[in-house]
């Protein structure tokens, strides 16, 4: 079977950990500093970085440092892992939905800009921020989007736990952002063996310190400074981290040439109901390789795949809204959203496919008869 994903496991590195903690420890070792330091400069930004347990509680971290009282409203996307909703909602936080683009499955600027000026005011002076997730590692115009939040005085938090290592106008996308978020589960694109997560901010790095060691500063344990929970990053994740940052450049190469391998081969497919594009400016680590198939097709088509060992996926079977804990406070058109939804499917694009793995899933989509 050609998995979609493939959970990594290197023997060196676990060989490694065992040496390696002959001298350092389990929690908050050097080692956390070292990574934290390590993936502030890969991504070539002047954010704060605190790594965490995980890409939701990364989303709780930055959510509960933007505190505002009286704004309690967030606006974001339909199309997401649950996290980017389900994290506000567990800090008792509002969600209004802003549709995707026509052309792809991200946030829609236009609309974003249009709900902002034509909500009632009594709504507009509880928003507190946008959440805007870079599905499948693709982002919007950050630009644009940065200009609306200023203009409406919005903090502006990016879910990137998908896209770490995407760019726009050759910038980190993260630096766009007040707050932004990745994960290192498993199956992304920097990942450890078990669950990790960072916060990139421009705020006070104390606090956010606090935050994540249960109020306490690492040197005195008995003092609590702040109200704050206990989310680290184990030191061994960060050990792995800190060997697999190495080749997450490499990484992204090999996904560049994955994704252009597909774009040649398969844009012509009668399968396919529209193109997905983006942004220009936008350069993707294209995590996950998208594609919109005409909507009767699309379980024979994921159907006839299986049946020829090859793993495809439907991200995500249902818009977040249609969650009833996650329903909106104010109710949007998301009519692109559900559209998008009937359509989307995904082909594996894991970093280490074969090169005849990668034939065959082409040649397999392409010789699809229904
Ligand atoms: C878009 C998005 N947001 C948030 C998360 C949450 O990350 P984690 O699983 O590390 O909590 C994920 C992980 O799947 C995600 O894809």
């Amino acid at each position: 079977m050609i998995k979609f994903f493939q959970q990594k496991k290197d023997v060196k590195i676990l060989q490694d950990i065992n040496n390696y903690f002959e001298k350092d420890i389990w929690v908050n070792g050097d080692v956390t500093f070292k990574f934290e330091k390590k993936l502030r400069e890969f991504l070539n930004i002047s954010h704060n970085v605190i790594s965490c347990n995980s890409g939701s509680d990364a989303l709780l971290i930055s959510m509960m440092l933007n505190n505002k009282p009286g704004k309690n409203i967030y606006l974001t996307t339909p199309i997401s892992y649950i996290a980017s909703a389900s994290i506000p909602r567990f800090l008792n936080l509002q969600l209004i939905y802003i549709d995707v683009k026509k052309n792809n499955f991200l946030m829609c600027l236009d609309k974003l800009e249009e709900f902002l000026k034509t909500c009632p005011r009594i709504i507009k002076n509880k928003i507190n921020g946008i959440i805007n997730v870079e599905l499948f590692g693709q982002t919007c115009d950050l630009d644009k989007l940065k200009k609306i939040s200023k203009k409406y005085n919005l903090t502006l938090i990016g879910d990137c736990a998908q896209s770490l290592g995407t760019k726009f106008k050759n910038k980190s996308s993260i630096s766009y952002y007040d707050y932004a978020t990745t994960s290192f589960y498993p199956t992304k694109i920097l990942s450890c063996y078990g669950d990790g997560g960072a916060v990139f901010f421009k705020g006070n790095y104390k606090k956010a310190l606090l935050l994540k060691n249960n109020g306490h500063d690492l040197k005195d344990k008995s003092s609590c400074l702040k109200i704050g929970m206990n989310s680290r990053l184990d030191s061994l994740q960060a050990f792995v981290l800190l060997k697999e940052i190495s080749q997450l450049k490499k990484t992204i190469l090999i996904k560049q040439k994955i994704f252009n391998f597909y774009k040649k081969l398969l844009s012509k497919s009668k399968f396919i109901s529209k193109p997905i594009s983006f942004h220009k400016n936008v350069k993707s680590n294209n995590y996950i390789y998208p594609l919109l198939i005409k909507k009767n097709y699309r379980s024979k088509f994921l159907n006839s795949m299986k049946r020829k060992g090859i793993e495809c996926k439907m991200f995500y079977t249902k818009m977040l809204p249609a969650n009833k804990l996650l329903k909106p406070v104010v109710k949007t058109n998301l009519d692109n959203a559900k559209k998008c939804l009937q359509q989307l499917v995904c082909l594996p694009s894991h970093e280490n496919l074969k090169k005849k793995e990668l034939i065959k899933i082409v040649n397999s989509f392409n010789k699809l008869k229904f």
